[in-house]
């Protein structure tokens, strides 16, 4: 028997926004989505596991906790799963690895190895997400068919205003929905 959901691999990076990423989390959950985790050591400053553990249902993915997967690297593991690879909310730093193929920690491993489609959720200050190597970065994995879900404007965590929240979580959902119909 094949799988009967779909499986959405959650990649969490370490922003000020992490904590939405829960909230995504439960949601694509209600919507029937097997969830599993993966985050950064710094997502993990923001949020923590058991968050994610509970909300998804399944162990956390991190540097030190390969959860479940004893018999396959766990990157690879949830590559073989991943029905679409989401990564919210994606730092600068996520975005730059993505973009040069560095993998040096479990969501940019990841993402090399997933094989599905891969949508990304940025959020950061506005001069970051205005910086020409952010623009660059981002034009990169537009062309390799990377769905960006672009940041809304309004009053950032850092009390700045302008572009760089991370997108509501209806609008994360809707793109979700688009990638996988
Ligand atoms: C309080 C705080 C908030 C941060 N928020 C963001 C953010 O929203 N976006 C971002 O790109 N970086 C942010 N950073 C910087 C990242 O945490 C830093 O670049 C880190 O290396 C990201 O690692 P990761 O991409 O492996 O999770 C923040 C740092 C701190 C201390």
């Amino acid at each position: 028997m094949g799988r009967v959901s779909r499986t959405v691999v959650l990649g969490v990076t370490g922003s000020i926004a992490a904590f939405r990423a829960a909230d995504l989390c439960s949601a694509l959950r209600k919507d029937g989505f097997e969830m599993r985790v993966c985050m950064t050591r710094w997502a993990r400053e923001f949020v923590g596991d058991l968050t994610f553990t509970t909300l998804s249902n399944n162990p956390v993915i991190t540097d030190d906790n390969i959860g479940d997967f004893a018999d396959r690297p766990e990157h690879l593991a949830l590559g073989d799963l991943a029905d679409l690879f989401v990564v919210a909310p994606a730092t600068a730093n996520i975005l730059g690895k993505m973009a040069h193929g560095v993998a040096d920690d479990i969501v940019s491993t990841t993402y090399l190895s997933v094989q599905c489609p891969v949508l990304v959720a940025p959020a950061m200050n506005t001069r970051m997400w205005e910086h020409p190597a952010v623009r660059e970065n981002i034009a990169v994995l537009g062309r390799r068919g990377v769905r960006i879900v672009e940041p809304d404007e309004g009053v950032l965590a850092c009390g700045d205003i302008g572009t760089g929240r991370l997108a509501a979580t209806e609008s994360i959902l809707a793109a979700i929905d688009e990638c996988l119909s």
